[in-house]
């Protein structure tokens, strides 16, 4: 039966694993110059109804390191769900594609296209999850600290995506996930009540940046205002302003902390640009991790 990969609990946690320590091992062997013709000529769709750098290059660099290649799809082609329904979508490009990717706004659009579709799809950021984002970001820890245990990750800003694939990954891989944020701007309440029940992680609210960065082994933050939220950037800025990463709160947790963000970044906004520039801030190797982590979960989909 196919699978996809729309939430990182789509794999149970030994897969989890087992994906991290494949990508660690195709970073290395990609770093070697060893081919690895795994798609043997297969192609993927990449569709994208929101902007994007490191998504969009990196499956397109990996599918061709994979031995494929990829199409580059936009909604003024398809238009999903208006100028055809997205069953008819997923079946049409079922008979094309090994792999369906899709970046778009509504996460139940992505599970309509993976219900019907059948070849593999990848959620490549919804406006609820963004779990390929979130397979580099735990590639990285476990590269930079070389295990998971005892890990405490705080997150502050908005609580957005970013935030609930933070709570998601809290589902597979034991942690303390301490957010803080404010009360206006908390994540999905479905998913904080499945994570708190899943039992796995201990889960933290703070509207205080202090107190939620205490001892924390990874500080990570995203935008205030996500792809398609733009125009509530000044509500956000009132909202968040307390919860900026920045030397006070860097300084506030253990001191060989790392410090995460998915990108692109508002430098002086949600991230100072000094902290932004420390040595210990990793975001130009999560960036680099989205190719290998992403090459990985597609061998996990295509070859099992
Ligand atoms: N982090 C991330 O997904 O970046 P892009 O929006 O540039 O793809
Ligand atoms: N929360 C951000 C993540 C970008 C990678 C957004 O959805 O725009």
């Amino acid at each position: 039966m196919k699978r996809d990969f729309l939430s990182i609990t789509d794999f149970t946690t030994d897969e989890v694993l087992e994906t991290l320590h494949l990508a660690i091992e195709m970073k290395e062997k990609t770093k070697r110059g060893e081919h690895q013709n795994i798609l043997n000529g297969g192609v993927g769709a990449l569709i994208f109804h929101k902007q994007s750098l490191r998504t969009r290059c990196s499956f397109e660099v990996g599918f061709q390191q994979l031995g494929g290649s990829s199409v580059y799809i936009t909604n003024q082609e398809i238009e999903l769900g208006k100028r055809e329904s997205i069953h008819d979508v997923a079946k049409v490009m079922s008979r094309y594609f090994s792999v369906i990717c899709i970046r778009t706004f509504s996460h139940s659009d992505v599970e309509e296209l993976a219900h019907h579709a059948e070849v593999p799809v990848v959620n490549m950021l919804t406006d609820l999850l963004h779990p390929c984002q979130l397979m580099a970001d735990m590639q990285t820890i476990l590269e930079k600290r070389g295990h998971f245990d005892n890990l405490k990750v705080t997150y502050l800003g908005d609580g957005n995506n970013m935030t609930n694939s933070w709570l998601r990954t809290a589902q597979r891989i034991p942690m303390h996930l301490s957010i803080g944020t404010s009360p206006e701007t908390l994540p999905d309440a479905a998913i904080l009540k499945e994570t708190k029940a899943c039992g796995i992680s201990e889960v933290s609210i703070h509207h205080d940046a202090q107190a939620a960065v205490k001892d924390a082994d990874v500080i990570y933050t995203d935008v205030w205002a996500s792809m398609g939220a733009k125009d509530q950037i000044d509500t956000k800025v009132a909202q968040l302003q307390k919860f900026q990463v920045n030397m006070d709160v860097v300084n506030a947790a253990k001191k060989d902390v790392i410090v995460m963000h998915c990108l692109p970044a508002e430098r002086g906004r949600e991230i100072t640009a000094d902290v932004m520039d420390l040595p210990n801030t990793v975001v130009f190797d999560e960036a680099e991790n989205r190719l290998h982590a992403q090459k990985a979960v597609l061998v996990k989909l295509i070859k099992g």
